[in-house]
């Protein structure tokens, strides 16, 4: 085991105020690997996992997020195996994911930074798949697939961001449930890879299509169940081409995230067509993480949802991983990989 811990840490990064985040606010320092206390665990984490959301981590949002001090390590989704154990439900090898530092090591109790538990891998299971599928990233698919979007045999479902970590799994659940699909994302590329391996119906390229004349043209209905990991223009166009009685389901808006997200115009659909938006936050399920994952890992075992990773190599890849979601340069779970599974 090397004794030097290297972090991701909050740079003192001026200029850098808004919502976005920056490569000016990762900074590289290294420091002792800690020692658990009585009560807590060593980690060794394997994976990070890349998040839209990670600005949110780094600048603070609403009630949610404490904004990360300057200086401390940075937070995220990782996997890991325990090294050290002082914690009587935890053992040495054990295979853990949870929201910690972005570092080698670090020590935690049975509660992760957000206060959730830390959660155990299924057995079977990669460190990968315990951070993707079976972790935050299936789990919204999950939970905002079967509660909101409740995709009925023949609905006409669309996914905006369906390349991406959870698009691709929003898709198939919905293809699961015997919808037709659309996928909206960027690239040529994208679309072959959603319609080829993921059995997607049909595709739209929002870099090279007009989106609300393609949504018109291919749900002539109207659409049934709409996921949106977008906003902005994206949710405009879906909300104009609504079927009655349509749903909505808010899961991320990553078009605001590091730019202003034009307005809503379409928004009376909701009244003109008796449609329902709702959001959800994925932190509001730990009481139901267990059914999640047990569903997903029966789905994954039966090749009925397929798991699309993306893995960047290397500890010094992070800025760029973290930053490139926001260009597309991620299809499926954007994760870095930044050792070698102790465990395997
Ligand atoms: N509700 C919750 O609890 C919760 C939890 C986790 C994540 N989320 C949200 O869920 C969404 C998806 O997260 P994820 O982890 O699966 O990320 P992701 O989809 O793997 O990565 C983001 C993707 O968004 C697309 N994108 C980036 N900028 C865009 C823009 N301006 N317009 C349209 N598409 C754009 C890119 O694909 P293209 O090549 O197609 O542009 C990129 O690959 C995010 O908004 C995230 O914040 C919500």
């Amino acid at each position: 085991m090397t004794q030097v811990n290297r972090q991701w840490c909050v740079a003192d990064a001026p200029g850098s105020a808004g919502l976005g985040l920056t490569r000016e606010q990762f900074e590289y320092r290294e420091s002792a690997v800690p020692e658990p206390a009585e009560g807590e665990v060593l980690i060794r984490n394997v994976y990070f996992s890349c998040d839209p959301m990670n600005h949110a981590w780094v600048k603070g949002m609403e009630e949610r997020f404490v904004a990360i001090p300057v200086g401390q390590p940075m937070c995220g989704g990782v996997s890991g195996r325990v090294m050290k154990s002082r914690h009587p439900d935890f053992k040495e090898g054990d295979a853990v994911t949870g929201f910690l530092e972005f570092a080698d090591y670090t020590t935690t109790g049975a509660f992760d930074r957000t206060g959730t538990p830390l959660q155990r891998i299924p057995d079977g299971f990669s460190l990968a798949s315990g951070l993707a599928t079976l972790g935050m990233t299936g789990l919204c698919a999950y939970f905002g697939m079967t509660d909101f979007g409740r995709p009925r045999l023949g609905d006409t479902v669309v996914v905006s961001g369906a390349a991406g970590a959870i698009g691709t799994v929003a898709g198939q659940l919905a293809k699961l449930c015997g919808a037709r699909v659309i996928g909206i994302a960027g690239g040529s590329r994208k679309g072959a890879m959603l319609r080829d391996d993921l059995g997607f119906d049909a595709t739209i390229d929002y870099k090279n299509e007009d989106v609300p004349a393609r949504l018109a043209a291919l749900c002539p209905d109207g659409i049934d169940v709409f996921f949106d990991n977008v906003g902005g223009a994206i949710l405009d166009a879906a909300l104009a081409n609504m079927a009655h009685g349509g749903r909505l389901v808010i899961c991320g808006g990553i078009a605001g995230y590091n730019s202003q997200a034009p307005g809503l115009q379409n928004h009376m659909a909701l009244a003109m067509r008796g449609c329902t938006m709702s959001g959800f936050f994925f932190f509001d399920y730990v009481g139901r993480f267990r059914e999640g994952v047990d569903r997903l890992a029966r789905w994954m075992n039966a090749g009925q949802v397929k798991e699309v990773l993306d893995v960047a190599d290397g500890f010094d890849t992070v800025p760029e991983a973290a930053l490139g979601q926001f260009a597309g340069a991620n299809m499926g779970k954007q994760l870095v990989r930044i050792a070698d599974d102790p465990g395997a």
